[in-house]
């Protein structure tokens, strides 16, 4: 299949692609396009066929459900059986933005789109063009991340073309995207609501908002043998091609640990990498060292990330170490997302250990 691929701004759309864009999506045809938080890879959420064609193109499990993008709250009415006091308050305080809920589905949402689930899972982006293709394309779209099962999400066009170019019928090349990790999902059938995934809306945000909430036990414990309510949750994710490990304690011994080990790895002909912020990359001897951000600065970190994981693939990298980045707040998407790259690998040096 030939991808036709577009350029357009938030303040510049090209209203004449997206109105083929919306076209492409009535008929049940899949297009990738820009967020806020990561690319999407789109389909008619109402349309069980485009569902089945997404969970193809990704070669994603179909027990993983999508998320329904939405551009307004009328819609929320047609695709939810009954939306709770919290959730108007939620979308008052969050919406457009970076924040998912999960609610019970109506009859018009295919289980294909929830992956068999009674719930399904609602965002309202606010990136300019996201809406705009929502609107045009009938006001409801399947969509999650465009990657390819397993990496890293696409925060550039161009690791969505590499991920999918040939597979979709149109990408949407919006430039970076703003924030750089995937929306927070609150759970709203449960109570208190429970955060499914954490994102950039964080804990003590949405705790202002519902007054109690709690974290699925399958976050907070990594080796839980609990499921994660989440179903995408469960896999191994974001994940470089290279081995990573995070190495966690005070900045000197992570750097003599790290340097230590990059020696033994390269004797042994691996190809080294390290994770480091501005403050400490000077300090590392590995064959390639990539600055993800400032110590200081969280938001920089989150916006980096899968671009400087999806870089060391590109780079043939075969032995990645990261310092750890865990803080409140947006610090605890950032190690979600980095805890599941490694596969919760954690070397703890120094006095913390
Ligand atoms: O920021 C985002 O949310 C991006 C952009 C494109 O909007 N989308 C995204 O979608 O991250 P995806 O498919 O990569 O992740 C969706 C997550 C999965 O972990 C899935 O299991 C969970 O949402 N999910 C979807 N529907 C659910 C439901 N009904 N109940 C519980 N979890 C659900
Ligand atoms: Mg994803």
């Amino acid at each position: 299949m030939e991808t036709k691929i577009v350029s357009m701004t938030e303040e510049q759309p090209d209203r004449e692609a997206l109105r083929l864009a919306g076209e492409i999506l009535q008929k049940g045809g899949l297009v990738a396009f820009p967020t806020e938080t990561v690319y999407g890879l789109g389909g008619d959420a109402l349309n069980p066929e485009s569902s089945k064609k997404i969970y193809a193109a990704k070669g994603r499990p179909s027990d993983n459900p999508l998320i329904v993008h939405i551009a307004n709250m009328e819609a929320l009415k047609k695709i939810v059986k009954e939306i709770p006091r919290e959730a108007y308050l939620l979308a008052d305080a969050f919406w457009p933005g970076p924040m998912t809920m999960v609610l019970p589905k109506s009859d018009a949402v295919p289980y294909e789109t929830t992956g068999g689930l009674e719930t399904v899972a609602v965002r309202m982006p606010v990136h300019k063009t996201a809406l705009e293709l929502i609107e045009c394309s009938g006001g409801y779209i399947a969509a999650p991340s465009a990657n390819t099962s397993g990496k890293p999400s696409p925060t550039l066009a161009k690791y969505v073309i590499e991920d999918l170019a040939g597979k979709i019928d149109m990408i949407i090349d919006g430039g970076f995207v703003g924030i750089g990790l995937e929306s927070t999902i609150i759970d709203l059938t449960t109570t208190p609501p429970q955060i499914l995934r954490p994102g950039y809306i964080t804990e003590e945000m949405l705790q202002k908002v519902l007054g109690k909430v709690e974290w699925d036990q399958a976050i907070i414990d990594a080796d839980s043998k609990q499921a994660p309510r989440a179903p995408g949750m469960k896999y191994r994710h974001y994940a470089p091609k290279g081995e990573l490990t995070i190495v966690a304690g005070p900045e000197a011994d992570v750097i003599a640990y790290i340097n230590r080990h990059v020696e033994e790895d390269e004797q042994k002909g691996e190809k080294t990498g390290v994770i480091a912020t501005s403050e400490s990359a000077a300090g590392y001897r590995a064959q390639v060292v990539r600055v993800v951000g400032s110590i200081s600065n969280e938001e920089e970190i989150a916006r980096n990330l899968y671009g400087v994981l999806r870089e060391f693939d590109e780079d043939g990298v075969t032995r990645i170490y990261s310092e750890g980045f865990w803080k409140e707040g947006l610090g605890e998407a950032i190690m979600n997302r980095l805890l599941k790259a490694a596969g919760h690998k954690v070397v703890w040096v120094g006095n913390n250990k």
